[in-house]
């Protein structure tokens, strides 16, 4: 089978709606830790509907938020930014890739140009392609972005934004290093490159470095998701803009479509969640529940070479034998379990990765993760070791 027929056959697998049961370790989503879910969730909604005023809260839109909303926003971001950035500067957003979707439009457009690491987030193609905006790859190592490499797309491509999730890295997990971080923050300043910092997974690593917003301020436009820290169901995204009045204008001509709104109570649960404290309990249960999971990996697939980060919600395996990944993903299918290959992951021309994503939050309990690894472990043995397999 040809490499894309291979690629486009364990996708078409891999398509979560076409979920019958299988133990499904390609998603990348935070898990759930249903005590504290229940009461924190719980109790936000409850505050929601006792203390709010619903017909006001049903009644509109809220364009880039109400004032508790920022606020909210300003103080769950300060988690990462070290302080609370002006309220003025904050926009509320329904999840990352609306937000994604406006800065793009803004920033680049038609016609633009914008930079991303050479393997990224699978939604940032469709994005690309529908608004008429060329990606241009930036190469990516075990320590994050090359500099060199963005410098040469800078002068060679002239982009207008670089998109990049610089901390656990989707889907390698590598996070750039500081010292990377200010280079690049030069070299970002120095060719009038914006960045569009995508941090959704770095609430749960305790050692993650300062964000580019800290470095470069005035040309950042950050975003923190709630997706892979609080729940993906709530689609609320925080971003911060480099200043007031350019939140505004990147914003404002959404407002005609007006997709990327923050729902008014998804807004208001989550505002209430940042608010009360109760979001840092819900990232601290997440955090270590994804702890005893990695331990978990770490038994059960000791001696393959993976590549994982205490807070990362994914590992990602890479192997030297040319199609290995199908083998693999074939086998553990054969066996009801999914996992995700590299291919969705490539921007331009660069030949895929050989490597597994296999996601650790997805499953719901310890149990059926176990069972997971146990499966893909074994396909890995006889695709790769088969002299050690029985
Ligand atoms: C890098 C990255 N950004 C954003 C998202 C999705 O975020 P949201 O649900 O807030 O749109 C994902 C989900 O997989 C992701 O991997």
């Amino acid at each position: 089978m040809s490499d894309v027929r291979g690629a486009r056959e364990v996708i078409r697998q891999t398509d979560p709606t076409l979920s019958d049961g299988s133990l499904n370790l390609s998603g990348n989503l935070p898990p759930i830790v249903a005590g504290i879910f229940e009461q924190r969730y719980r109790c936000a909604l409850s505050k929601v509907m006792t203390e709010e005023q619903l017909s006001t809260l049903v009644g509109s839109h809220r364009f880039m938020g109400t004032e508790t909303d920022r606020r909210a926003g300003s103080v769950f971001v300060s988690l990462r930014l070290g302080s609370a950035p002006d309220v003025d500067r904050i926009v509320v957003t329904n999840g990352t890739q609306s937000a994604i979707d406006r800065l793009f439009d803004s920033i680049a457009g038609r016609g633009g140009v914008i930079a991303v690491e050479e393997l990224t987030y699978p939604a940032i193609k469709p994005i690309a392609a529908r608004l008429g905006i060329r990606l241009c790859p930036v190469r990516i190592d075990d320590d994050g972005l090359v500099p060199d490499s963005f410098l040469d797309v800078c002068r060679r491509e002239r982009p207008s934004a670089f998109y990049t999730l610089p901390t656990l890295h989707n889907p390698t997990t590598a996070t750039t290093t500081l010292d990377r971080r200010r280079a690049v923050a030069d070299i970002a300043r120095l060719n009038n490159v914006q960045f569009i910092e995508d941090d959704i997974y770095s609430m749960l690593p305790v050692d993650a470095p300062p964000p580019y917003a800290t470095l470069a301020p005035e040309i950042s436009w950050y975003i923190l998701g709630t997706a892979k820290s609080l729940s993906p169901g709530l689609k609320v995204a925080y971003v911060v803009a480099p200043n007031g009045a350019a939140a505004g204008r990147a914003f404002w001509p959404g407002v005609k479509s007006t997709y990327w709104m923050a729902a008014p109570l998804n807004a208001e649960v989550t505002a209430n969640l940042v608010l009360s404290g109760h979001a840092n309990e819900v990232v601290d249960a997440v955090r270590l529940e994804m702890g005893c999971r990695h331990q978990l990996a770490e038994e059960i697939l000791h001696g393959i070479p993976v590549a994982t980060h205490p807070g990362a919600l994914n590992l990602w395996v890479r192997m030297a034998k040319s199609g290995a990944r199908f083998e693999i993903a074939r086998l553990a299918q054969s066996r009801n379990v999914i996992v995700g290959i590299g291919d969705a992951f490539v921007v331009g021309d660069r030949l895929p990765p050989e490597a597994l994503r296999i996601g650790l939050g997805t499953v719901l309990t310890r149990d059926q993760l176990s069972r997971g690894l146990e499966v893909v472990r074994d396909a890995y043995r006889r695709v790769l070791e088969p002299s050690l397999s029985s």
